[in-house]
């Protein structure tokens, strides 16, 4: 579904602040694929969901979707695949809009139907039952700001903006890194539902580890702009905190120096 061939891309090439930031990634994921992503502060990360998304061009290498070669389109053309939710609870949503606007401009995105039209009473009831199965009470709020919600609230919207399409592939940045813990989890929740109820595939960046264990049916490492660790399968059903780091000492040869990671439980 997913085939990154070999990508590399530096900033700022040729000056003094010259970044390597993915120095050869490969990575394959199939149909259904749910892979989490761990590495330390700078490990290449965001970059390659940046990549994916087409933020900019990759400096070498190739990434494909479904045998097709998307590396040379612009992030426009790359929409339609893609569903994406960022750390920042903020993007994503337009705040001075109603859940309901911002779900139906979801829903219409790349389409010729306009808002102008006005919402369905269909739509709406297709909206209010979505909602009701987050458990937030945001069915009865439909026409609520989104300015006047809770940062968490406000991922659950975007999660279900991004995905109201039914992308090929869903991107999540740490999307839950700036919720308290209890929110975080039911966020992360919420996810898991929306990827197994549509069977999407999707790669989620996250600090902690712990959650990176937990879910999804994949885990990759990163470290220093390569994919240093791929653990599938029963291994990955089976893996702990410690086995984790353990692993992790074996392919780096060192201990992890990253605090922000060892300190998430
Ligand atoms: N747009 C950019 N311009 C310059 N440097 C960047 C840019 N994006 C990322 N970098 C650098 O590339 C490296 C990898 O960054 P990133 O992928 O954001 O790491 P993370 O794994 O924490 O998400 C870092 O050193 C970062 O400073
Ligand atoms: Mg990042």
């Amino acid at each position: 579904m997913l085939e990154i061939n070999n990508i590399y891309k530096t900033f700022n090439a040729g000056t003094v602040n010259e970044k390597r930031a993915l120095n050869g990634v490969n990575l394959k994921l199939n149909d259904g694929d749910f892979c989490t992503v761990i590495g330390g502060n700078g490990a290449g990360k965001s970059t390659v969901l940046n990549s994916i998304a087409g933020v900019w061009p990759v400096d070498s290498g190739e990434i494909l979707i479904d045998g097709k070669d998307i590396s040379g389109l612009p992030e426009h053309k790359r929409a339609p695949y893609l569903g994406r939710v960022f750390q920042d609870p903020m993007t994503g949503t337009v705040a001075d809009m109603e859940i309901i606007e911002n779900l139906a401009i979801a829903a219409r995105r790349g389409k010729r139907r306009g808002l102008s039209w006005g919402v369905k009473k269909s739509e709406k009831d297709k909206y209010r039952e979505m909602l009701k199965e987050f458990d937030l009470g945001l069915e009865d709020r439909m026409t609520t700001k989104v300015g006047l919600l809770s940062g968490g609230q406000r991922q659950a919207i975007t999660l279900l903006m991004a995905t109201i399409q039914k992308p090929k592939l869903l991107l999540l940045d740490e999307h839950t890194a700036a919720l308290d813990p209890k929110t975080a989890a039911k966020v992360l929740e919420l996810s898991d539902k929306i990827i197994e109820e549509n069977h999407l595939t999707a790669l989620m960046v996250t600090h902690n580890m712990k959650d990176a264990i937990t879910h999804g049916n994949r885990l990759i490492m990163m470290c220093d702009g390569k994919v240093i660790l791929n653990i599938e399968g029963e291994e990955k059903k089976k893996l702990t905190v410690e086995h984790l780091l353990q692993k992790f000492e074996e392919v780096s040869g060192s201990k992890i120096e990253n605090d922000r990671m060892l300190l998430s439980e």
